[in-house]
């Protein structure tokens, strides 16, 4: 298994010129331990795939769950599959809430990727609310234990990311210790369903990931890198966020 995975998820930001700009400096090392994700919007996937260095891996943010056919405005797992993408984010949080997309129809997503060989970055995470209930874990719990049965952990390789929902976008980043304690319990409720495979699993955190914080978020035990939202959009972030996995991998 990678030690980290440094992703960036851009949403809807970007443009032909910005793709050029970043990838302009881009860092071009290949490290083995420490890989780069990176996840355009769908229309900059071509471009990203000729501007990027070797050592980008491509990521999509979303699919649909049909294969092919009469949906307008879908992009299928095939499609991207097509386009050199490796990695697909499935039920990132915006989607769960703006999309109405519910733990039914982010497994069936989960399943349209790893039928087309992409490997998904399946995100859970708890509302400001459900963390003041107490009801965190059993929140989590049931966003894993509806997309993930040990058939798809002994076959398919995918990524989890832990977003608390109340730290995205809010510049309020979970502390390392609260992350990694559910970071554990994730890596505990995959145990539960096959603790054979469960260790092969990378589990990533995402809110608010900067360079200022990144450093001690990869100390914690359980923390395999970060999905990056808004720090992901300037390459001089990005570059430092990943050359600080790197030296904690070094260290
Ligand atoms: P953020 O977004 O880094 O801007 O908080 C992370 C995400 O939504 O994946």
């Amino acid at each position: 298994m990678n030690k980290y995975f440094i992703s960036a998820n851009w949403k809807m930001n970007g443009s032909k010129e910005f793709t050029r700009n970043f990838f302009a400096s881009m860092n071009k090392d290949n490290d083995e331990d420490v890989k780069m994700i990176v996840c355009p919007a769908d229309c900059y996937l071509s471009e990203v795939d000729k501007l990027a260095p070797k050592n980008i891996i491509k990521g999509a943010q979303n699919i649909s769950f049909n294969s092919d056919g009469a949906y307008t405005g879908e992009v299928s797992a095939s499609m991207l599959k097509d386009l050199n993408v490796e990695y697909v984010i499935i039920g990132h949080s915006e989607r769960r809430e703006y999309h109405s997309e519910s733990n039914e129809m982010v497994a069936k997503k989960f399943n349209s990727a790893v039928l087309h060989n992409l490997k998904p970055i399946l995100c859970v995470g708890e509302s400001l609310k459900q963390r003041q209930n107490d009801e965190t874990f059993s929140h989590i719990e049931k966003q894993i234990l509806s997309v993930i049965n040990k058939d798809i952990l002994s076959k398919h390789s995918f990524i989890i990311a832990y977003e608390p929902i109340w730290a995205i976008g809010t510049g309020e980043t979970a502390t390392p210790e609260t992350a990694n304690e559910v970071h554990i319990f994730i890596q505990q409720t995959l145990d539960k369903i096959d603790s054979m495979k469960s260790n092969k699993i990378a589990i990533i955190y995402g809110g608010s990931v900067n360079s200022n914080n990144a450093y001690n978020l990869f100390k914690m035990s359980h923390i395999n890198g970060a999905l990056i939202g808004g720090a992901s959009l300037d390459t001089r972030e990005f570059n430092k966020i990943y050359n600080i996995a790197k030296e904690i991998n070094n260290e």
